[in-house]
């Protein structure tokens, strides 16, 4: 098999640039492509990438070179039971009760929090004002952490989606990951043990009392987790609330329609999930000789996941490469769970734990800055392009708006919130 000369390395600046055209190119010609910058092989028809990520055959060894130099062992590289235990101590704080009764008010909060400094203001970049902020604001709020160190955890979290992504191996993107995990465990492990010491009501306090197989974690295990939930939970959220508004300014008829009707924001954000997965690639590493359609990856293969091709690929989508809220074939009540028909969380079980918890998230901004903002443009006339391969999407978004009259009735829809 070899690299096809129509489509150019996925770790090229050219692919960067606009990998939509080359999707359709793999799509249709090359379902599995060798490549030769990794000695990987990708994959993109849905069938595939969905077989990858729910058949045991594809294992998530990879993470050990991918992401273990850079948080230590987590869930991701688990599997079986280690894997279920681990997992089952963060999960009921992302669903049900624990999210609804006691998280959505800080989610809620530190979204108004972050949308008033700017509502009266009627510019905003959406990016560096608020989504870079939110999701990991709502993150150290829920670990029991200071939001006042921001900076310091977005660095933190840059550095490591950095990492996820340098299949190309650089090595200055290796040593600033190094330097990452040294910086976030001291500035981490004094405050485990500080509350190991004098336990709070936070989720950093759930995982150090939690036992394991009659086991306490180490302080080195719960550094670990609080990295992988920073990284999984900062970036992947910001870019999903910035594509969303993206996506919906460049169709103003469904822009009205949401703002008028705000139930259907999980609709809107299952499109833009689809559309523009904020994670457009992720890797297995297979543990047997597998066939898949174009051919056979074979034992020890490691295979690049190309979710957002997957996600339009016609055979699983009419019409993939249109944005459209109202599609039938895209079921908004299964959008946020393992059996969705987009990829963009995964499926099987490395499901994404967040997927419930981005969803809150999502609908709160989302219905919080149509209330605060009429009449949204793009400020330059259109949204800056993407960023990214392995994780893609807005770095900036300056919008223009009218601050909403204060006292406007309220949308249809719209959930109750809390003052
Ligand atoms: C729109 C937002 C999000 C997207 C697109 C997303 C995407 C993903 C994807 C693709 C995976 C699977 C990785 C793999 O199988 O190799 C994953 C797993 C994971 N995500 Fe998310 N994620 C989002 C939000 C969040 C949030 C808010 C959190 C929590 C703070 C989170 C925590 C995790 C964790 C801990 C895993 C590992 C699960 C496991 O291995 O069992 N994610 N996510």
């Amino acid at each position: 098999m070899a690299t096809p000369s129509a489509v150019p390395d996925i770790l090229s600046p050219e692919f960067a640039a606009d990998p939509y055209p080359y999707y359709r190119t793999m799509l249709e010609e090359f379902p599995l492509m060798r490549q030769e910058s990794s000695g990987g092989y990708v994959i993109s028809r849905h069938e595939d990438v969905q077989r990858a990520f729910r058949d045991p055959v594809f294992t998530t060894d990879n993470y050990a070179w991918q992401l273990e130099p850079v948080h230590g062992r987590t869930i991701l590289q688990m599997s079986g039971r280690e894997h279920a235990v681990h997992r089952a101590l963060v999960a009921p704080a992302f669903r049900g009760n624990e999210l609804q009764e006691r998280f959505l008010p800080v989610i809620e909060r530190n979204s108004r929090e972050l949308i008033e400094q700017f509502a009266t203001r009627g510019t905003v970049d959406l990016v560096a004002d608020f989504s870079t902020r939110f999701p990991i604001n709502v993150i150290a709020d829920m670990l029991g952490l200071d939001k006042a160190d921001h900076d310091r955890f977005h660095r933190w979290y840059t550095s490591i989606i950095a990492v996820f992504g340098n299949l190309a191996g650089d090595p200055e993107v290796a040593a600033d990951g190094e330097r990452t995990r040294r910086e976030l465990g001291e500035y981490l492990i004094p405050i485990i043990q500080e509350r190991r010491a004098n336990p709070g009501d936070d989720l950093l306090s759930t995982l150090c009392a939690a036992e394991i197989d009659s086991t306490r974690m180490t302080d080195d295990d719960i550094r670990a987790f609080c990295s992988l939930l920073l990284a999984a939970g900062g970036e992947t959220t910001d870019r999903a609330v910035s594509a969303l508004f993206r996506n919906l300014l460049d169709h103003p008829d469904q822009l009205a329609a949401v703002r008028r009707d705000r139930t259907l924001i999980p609709k809107a954000f299952a499109e833009t999930l689809r559309y523009t997965p904020p994670v457009h690639m992720v890797i297995r590493q297979v543990a047997e000789d597998v066939t898949l359609s174009g051919g056979t990856v074979p034992a020890g293969g490691t295979v690049v996941c190309a979710v957002g091709a997957a996600n339009r690929d016609p055979r699983r989508f009419s019409r993939p490469d249109e944005f459209d809220v109202f599609r039938d074939d895209l079921t908004a009540s299964t959008a946020f769970s393992a059996a969705a028909d987009h990829l963009a969380f995964a499926l099987g079980r490395h499901f994404c734990v967040g997927a419930l918890l981005a969803k809150t998230e999502v609908e709160v901004a989302a219905n919080q800055l149509l209330d605060a903002m009429d009449d949204i443009a793009f400020r330059d006339g259109a949204a800056p392009p993407e960023q990214g391969v392995f994780t893609r999407g807005l770095v900036t978004l300056p919008l223009t708006f009218r601050p909403a009259a204060a006292g406007a009735s309220p949308a249809v829809g719209v959930p109750a919130v809390p003052a």
